[in-house]
């Protein structure tokens, strides 16, 4: 096989990764993907560091058994993790993490308040630490654990009753706090944002860190020559440790959506 056309490999706990594999697809759809996730042990962002650790570590390696020539860690909690070990044992491949987007929220408006709702793991994680030290005196940055709401995500429910009423519990402390932007740092939370657009004031303006490893990704991509040439569309192969064809529609669901 050309080595352009092998496909890219994108990684997440169970199916949040799909907002970052909508984005890769966006900017690169002549590209061939293969998406893992990793739905039979999800959530990642309640276990210990070990156990996130060992997962990650296992299927990416399942991904580059594939011969894929780049691997996006689609996944926060995966990422604070286990990045830069990752990066140590394959320095010739590409490996692309993702981190919860407070740059761009920082620089949004002179000293915003920001809110940054990411997993348990993430907010945790000495990663995390380190990017909120660095945008400290810029903005006023309260990040908040998330329990619950990938769960949400992994069944298909996007949004009710129950999805709002955790919501109202985990935001109410915000309410009066006046947030000018909200960081979603786990790539489960894109697909609920209307339904958390719906319980915060009007204003807050929301950031998501999908984009920009799309980015990422094909500028390493370009530097190393290794972007797929010509106009013919690329695939999209999606596998989970759920074997379950639900699991496999909502994928499908999930990558159609706007
Ligand atoms: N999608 C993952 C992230 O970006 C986390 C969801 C989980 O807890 O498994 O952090």
């Amino acid at each position: 096989m050309e080595q352009q056309n092998r496909p890219i490999g994108v990684f997440d706990s169970g199916v949040g990764g799909i907002s970052v594999l909508k984005e890769l697809v966006s900017l690169m759809p002549q590209e061939h993907y293969i998406y893992y996730g990793d739905s039979r042990n999800a959530p990642y962002g309640g276990k210990t560091l070990e156990e996130v650790r060992a997962l990650t570590e296992e299927k990416v390696l399942h991904l580059l058994r594939q011969n894929v020539k780049a691997v996006v860690i689609a996944c926060n909690t995966a990422t604070s993790a286990d990045v830069s070990i990752l990066r140590q044992r394959y320095p010739d491949i590409p490996i692309i993490g993702i981190e919860p987007a407070l740059k761009p929220a920082v620089l949004s408006a002179s000293c915003p308040r920001v809110l940054v709702m990411a997993t348990p793991m993430t907010i945790r994680e000495e990663k995390f630490r380190h990017l909120m030290e660095q945008y400290q005196g810029q903005a006023q940055i309260y990040p908040l654990a998330c329990p619950g709401i990938a769960e949400f995500v992994e069944r298909g429910e996007l949004q009710g009753e129950r999805l709002q009423e955790l919501l109202e519990r985990l935001l109410a402390p915000y309410f009066d706090m006046e947030i000018n932007a909200v960081v979603l740092g786990c790539t489960h939370y894109p697909f609920v944002r209307e339904t958390i657009a719906s319980v915060l004031p009007d204003r807050v303006q929301f950031y998501d860190g999908g984009s920009g490893v799309a980015r990422e990704t094909k500028r390493r991509l370009a530097g190393m020559g290794m972007l797929r040439i010509g106009d013919e569309k690329g695939t999209v192969e999606f596998e989970n440790s759920l074997d379950d064809p639900r699991v496999l529609s909502l994928c499908c669901q999930l990558l159609n959506s706007k």
